[in-house]
């Protein structure tokens, strides 16, 4: 099963996730496949958000039992759910039934007494077991849940042991996606920061964003939040005919300004009163300023901004695109994977290409398909109903909420198949002269003069990988020709032969991992290919894609 569609009950996860099956258009039509109706993106989020205001995260000692961990906390509530972690020490994420369970536990904490120094005293819902006594250490060891991704040595062993392509991208997916426990214990990260906002806007909310939530998301991956101040507003625009009040406030010189000293408190009492949190980096400068910290009890890497709800919409836009099939999260999770082991991605911010760009471009591809495998972003606009409508700072971001009025067309590629055309697609596009527009789901003419020109999906005035320059972008081109060509190679796409080692050489998805593709030698120096030089090989492939660039173009251009 995939884990995205977490948050729905066990019969719905099946139903979301299996072959979607041909059912009649109203109109009669039996060529597309509808998706079938499913939890919408907010009432996945706000049930989990929910979940998480009744859950406390609890740093555990290294040896105690679990059954006395439970019974000590049931005194308190009913425990729904719980999972133990490791983090540099033993944690516990403990959700109850009820919040009321969490004020119960308050009240029997103390503030701990400390030898030299003093404490703040921040009462958060972060705490510390303590076990009194000797403990003892034939304690059955609780089941830790893994939170962080494997390395990628291990990824191709297991992607060598699979029989196709295609198996070794459902795998390669299931193994790097967030957990379920993974996703519980970021949202209870962001409703901990909200506690400390809370401070001073009790009805704000912390909302997850980006790949936490767009179902793209990786083991690992950083946890983009944004501080949604609505709650304050909305009481604010009730107005009776009668006598009212309005708050007193201070001003800023714009809605910038008001964000950068909202954010700029919220960072210096994160970075003082909140438990946990280290190494806080106030950014309010950039395009959209940030708070960045680590959030030590979790490992996660966190980026707080405020004043950012154009960037959830494409939060919710990628997971409604990785919802209609199952196929666009492989390839999603299959081109960031083999971008991150080229070092085409990478975690420090550069000219590089991101992961949202990268999906924004498999998206676009998967548009391309002839039958298109996504909607285009009109087409989700013009399928929206009324309470659909969303306009954000003149910006009109209606999609529709509810999957089931999607119809898709049948294309039934292999994902083999769609990760080889990804790389010709890519290798061979006019990146020089074009933008990248899943809005209309066509090539545009570049609007400026970028190296790579992707539109942002909401606000078409704005180049997605401004940041990227001619270099990075030109590495890009290079790998996915290279890609492209190593996947025409038949032998490559088929299991490889077990050495006299006992090891398997790599064949299909691992074979493009290997760092040997991206500096040009290639996974063919164990084939026969090996004697011919590099400057043939990559002619070879050049003049391959032209052809094949060819039809595409002329696809495109009769379709
Ligand atoms: N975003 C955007 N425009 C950009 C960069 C980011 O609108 N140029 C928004 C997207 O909604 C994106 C989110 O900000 O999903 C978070 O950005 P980032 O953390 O860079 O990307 P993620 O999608 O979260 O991917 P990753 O796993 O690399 O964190
Ligand atoms: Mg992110």
């Amino acid at each position: 099963l995939d884990r995205f569609c977490l948050g729905l009950e066990p019969q719905t996860q099946r139903r979301c996730t299996s072959t979607i099956p041909a059912i009649k258009t109203p109109t009669g039509s039996k060529t597309a496949d509808f998706v079938k109706k499913s939890k919408t993106f907010q009432a996945i989020q706000e049930e989990r958000r929910e979940q998480a205001e009744r859950s406390v995260l609890i740093s555990c000692p290294a040896k105690f039992s679990e059954k006395k961990f439970l019974d000590f906390f049931s005194k308190h509530g009913t425990v729904n759910k719980h999972f133990f972690y490791n983090s540099f020490g033993a944690y516990a994420v403990v959700e109850f039934s009820n919040k009321e369970s969490i004020a119960s536990l308050k009240e029997s904490t103390g503030i701990p007494a400390v030898d030299h120094e003093a404490a703040v005293p921040f009462k958060s819902r972060l705490l510390s077991l303590k076990w009194p006594g000797i403990q003892s250490s034939n304690y059955p060891t609780p089941n830790f849940k893994e939170q962080s991704p494997p390395n990628i040595g291990d990824i191709s062993n297991l992607l060598l042991q699979k029989h196709s392509v295609d198996e070794q991208l459902r795998c390669l997916t299931e193994t790097l996606q967030l957990t379920e426990e993974n996703i519980s214990l970021r949202f209870l990260v962001c409703s901990l920061l909200g506690d400390i906002a809370g401070a001073y806007f009790p009805e704000c909310i912390i909302r997850p964003f980006g790949s936490t939530v767009n179902s793209f998301g990786k083991l690992g991956c950083d946890v983009d939040m944004i501080l949604d101040l609505d709650g304050i507003y909305a009481r604010s625009q009730k107005k009776g005919s009668g006598l009212s009040l309005e708050y007193q406030v201070k001003t800023g010189p714009s809605e910038r300004a008001v964000t950068q000293s909202i954010l700029s408190v919220v960072g210096k009492c994160v970075d003082q009163f909140g438990p946990g949190c280290v190494g806080v980096q106030n950014i309010l400068q950039a395009r959209c300023p940030i708070v960045r910290f680590a959030h030590q009890p979790s490992g996660f890497q966190c980026d707080l901004t405020a004043n950012n709800k154009v960037a959830m919409k494409s939060s919710e836009l990628l997971f409604l695109y990785g919802h209609l099939d199952p196929r666009v999260r492989h390839l999603v999770f299959s081109v960031r994977c083999w971008a991150r082991a080229h070092s085409i991605t990478s975690s420090i911010p550069g000219a590089w290409i991101t992961n949202f760009s990268l999906t924004v471009m498999v998206v676009f591809f998967l548009q391309q398909r002839s039958p298109a495998m996504l909607p285009t972003l009109d087409r989700l606009k013009e399928l929206a109903g009324p309470s659909d409508k969303c306009v954000i700072e003149g910006n009109d971001c209606t999609i529709v909420s509810d999957l089931s009025k999607i119809a898709l067309q049948k294309n039934t590629d292999t994902l083999e198949k769609l990760l080889q055309e990804f790389f010709e697609f890519y290798g061979n596009f006019p990146f020089n002269k074009a933008s990248i527009n899943i809005r209309k789901g066509k090539e545009q003419s570049k609007p400026e003069a970028a190296a790579l020109h992707i539109q942002n999906p909401f606000e078409a005035t704005l180049n997605v990988s401004k940041n990227v320059n001619a270099a990075q972008l030109e590495r890009f081109v290079k790998l996915c020709q290279e890609s492209a060509w190593l996947f025409q190679q038949k032998e490559n796409l088929e299991p490889g032969s077990t050495q006299s080692n006992g090891s398997v050489s790599p064949w299909g998805f691992a074979a493009l991992l290997a760092p040997s593709v991206a500096s040009g030698t290639g996974v063919k120096s164990r084939r026969k290919k090996k004697t011919e030089p590099a400057s043939s090989r990559i002619k070879n492939l050049l003049d391959s894609l032209k052809i094949k660039g060819g039809e595409t173009v002329a696809k495109k251009g009769s379709a």
